[in-house]
């Protein structure tokens, strides 16, 4: 009876791998374990085995038919998923690119990031990088804006947590606190405590401000700001690159002036005003698009320059303006909602 119960399950074994699909499979199962097949037809033989045998018998059969088993599950297995894999289709690599997706394109803010440092470039500036968490040093205090000074409050922020650490931005004092930066001034102090002058930099970058979102404000928004120190500069010079830059991004037609202002780090200071062919798009006639100054004294001791020998001025603007200006958006929110429809516009 072992040897027959072993041909079973062996011939079993072979065939049951070779079957791929379901009607074979279920032929096969009546075949062997079915009420005619070839495992039933041996127990059927019990009847007639010595009752002393019979112990030894039944577990011969069992082990056969849990053997069967074991082999029928394992085909029947193999079959299933066969068949899951025909209803899904040939297998699919998620990670490459969608045939759907046509080539990406540009967001306009960067667009006119790039555009302003290819007309710094163009006259000897380079781009510069600063954090995105700041330091109160680098955000207001070495930028002559202490804790208890007006200015600071119109320009309060998002502090972090006292237990936050950044490796990559180091405190003055143990006491300061981290914050996002409210504007990319703070690349001014980090470049200048960095190298010696002359200095002539460009550093776009993310800020944040605790604003209400509205269609001219965004808690997160982005700046370009510009430092230029040496020898002998003066307002001319910043006046002349300011007409410069906006006469190469906004055409020959566009004029700015100049408002006398406050800011901490710069005296005397302004507010920039442009006027361009543009500003139809807009409904003005002039738009505040920045702030600029020279250099405050202050500044340059506070990162260790001699004031009596250099001098210089400084700028900051808004990105989102200019972009909304270029580009005839009437709402900054457009820039953030990532809508294709709107992004598209810019291919
Ligand atoms: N940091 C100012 C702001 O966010 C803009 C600014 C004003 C930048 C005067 C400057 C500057 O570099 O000299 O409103």
């Amino acid at each position: 009876m072992q040897d027959t119960l072993n041909a079973i399950v062996a011939k079993a074994s072979a065939e049951l791998a070779l079957i791929g699909a379901r009607p074979g499979f279920e032929a096969a199962k009546a075949r062997y374990v079915g009420p005619n097949g070839e495992l039933t037809a041996v127990m059927k033989q019990m009847s007639s085995v010595p009752k002393e045998q019979r112990p030894a018998a039944g577990r011969l059969i069992n082990e056969a038919k849990a053997a069967l088993q074991q082999l029928l599950d394992a085909a029947l297995g193999r079959i299933e998923a066969a068949e899951l894999q025909a209803q899904l289709g040939p297998a699919i690599d998620p990670t490459l690119p969608s045939p759907d997706a046509g080539p990406g394109t540009f967001h306009p803010l960067t667009l006119v990031r790039e555009e302003m440092c290819r007309i710094l470039r163009k006259v000897g500036f380079t781009v510069a990088d600063g954090p995105e968490v700041e330091t109160e040093f680098y955000c207001f205090d070495a930028l002559c804006t202490p804790a208890d000074h007006p200015a600071r409050d119109a320009q309060d922020t998002f502090y972090l947590p006292e237990s936050a650490r950044f490796a990559n931005v180091s405190k003055k004092t143990p006491g300061e606190k981290y914050l996002l930066r409210t504007h990319t001034s703070s690349v001014q102090i980090r470049t200048m405590l960095k190298g010696a002058p002359p200095i002539r930099i460009v550093s776009p970058g993310r800020v944040y401000r605790r604003d209400t979102t509205d269609a001219t404000h965004s808690a997160n928004f982005h700046q370009l700001e510009c430092l230029y120190v040496d020898k002998g500069v003066t307002v001319r010079d910043l006046k002349g690159l300011l007409d410069y830059i906006f006469e190469s991004l906004l055409g020959k037609d566009t004029k700015t002036r100049f408002r006398p202002h406050y800011f901490g780090y710069t005296e005397p200071s302004f507010e920039v005003d442009l006027s361009a062919r543009h500003l139809p798009k807009v409904n003005k006639e002039w738009i505040e698009i920045g702030g600029c100054g020279m250099v405050d004294p202050a500044v340059f001791s506070a990162v260790g320059y001699d004031p009596e020998v250099w001098s210089g001025y400084a700028f900051g603007m808004g990105l989102e303006r200019l972009a909304m200006l270029l580009y005839g958006v009437d709402d900054i929110r457009y820039f953030y909602q990532n809508d294709l429809r709107f992004l598209k516009q810019f291919a």
